[in-house]
């Protein structure tokens, strides 16, 4: 069922106690990457949620680097563009950026302006949904290229941090810790 294999991915994502700095409770994602099974079945699951939950998409916006890899995968199973919003210097040609803070540091991205339409309704892709910087500065951009974000996807949320309050659109997560 949905909950057994929810179930199957939390019990096999990784926790690193202080990394990358002292405090943090990391979430390993790469742990379901190593059993092709769970990955699969993690895939499923965040496709499976899209068609449920989400209308009309027209693209996915993956987030800089792990949602990097969920996104195209979605998007190819609703047969829509796969577009990347990537931490600042890395895109060619015109872009838009935005700064944010993060748990830990903090990070500019940017999106190339030709790489959305005019009035497309989007669903961001992430890993995990920490304070909301990073999915508050994707709803940001994808605004000011004149996209509409329909929702975001994380796979993680980490509760205790209420990043969901900081994200000017609807968020749907998989699997919650406090
Ligand atoms: C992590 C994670 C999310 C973001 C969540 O990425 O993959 O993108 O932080 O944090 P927030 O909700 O507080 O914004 P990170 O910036 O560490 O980069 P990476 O994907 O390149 O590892
Ligand atoms: N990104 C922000 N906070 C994180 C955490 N606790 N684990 C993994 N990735 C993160």
């Amino acid at each position: 069922s949905r909950e057994e294999k929810i179930q199957l991915l939390k019990d096999n994502i990784g926790a690193i106690q202080d990394f990358p700095i002292k405090g943090i409770l990391f979430r390993d994602i790469f742990t379901i990457f190593l059993e092709p099974k769970i990955l699969q079945a993690c895939i499923d699951i965040m496709i499976d949620t899209v068609k449920e939950c989400s209308k009309d998409i027209g693209g996915i916006v993956g987030l800089d680097a792990r949602g990097f890899l969920f996104g195209p995968s979605i998007a190819l199973a609703l047969k829509v563009p796969f577009i990347p919003v990537r931490k600042a210097g890395k895109l060619p040609g015109e872009t838009i950026k935005e700064s944010y803070d993060l748990e830990y540091g903090s990070n500019t991205v940017e999106i190339q302006k030709n790489s959305i339409k005019p009035g497309q309704r989007l669903l961001i892709v992430d890993d995990l949904l920490a304070t909301g910087g990073t999915l508050k500065a994707a709803c940001n951009l994808i605004e000011k290229v004149g996209g509409i974000t329909d929702s975001c996807l994380v796979l993680i949320e980490l509760t205790a941090l209420k990043g969901r309050e900081n994200v000017p659109s609807k968020v749907v997560s998989l699997i919650k810790y406090d």
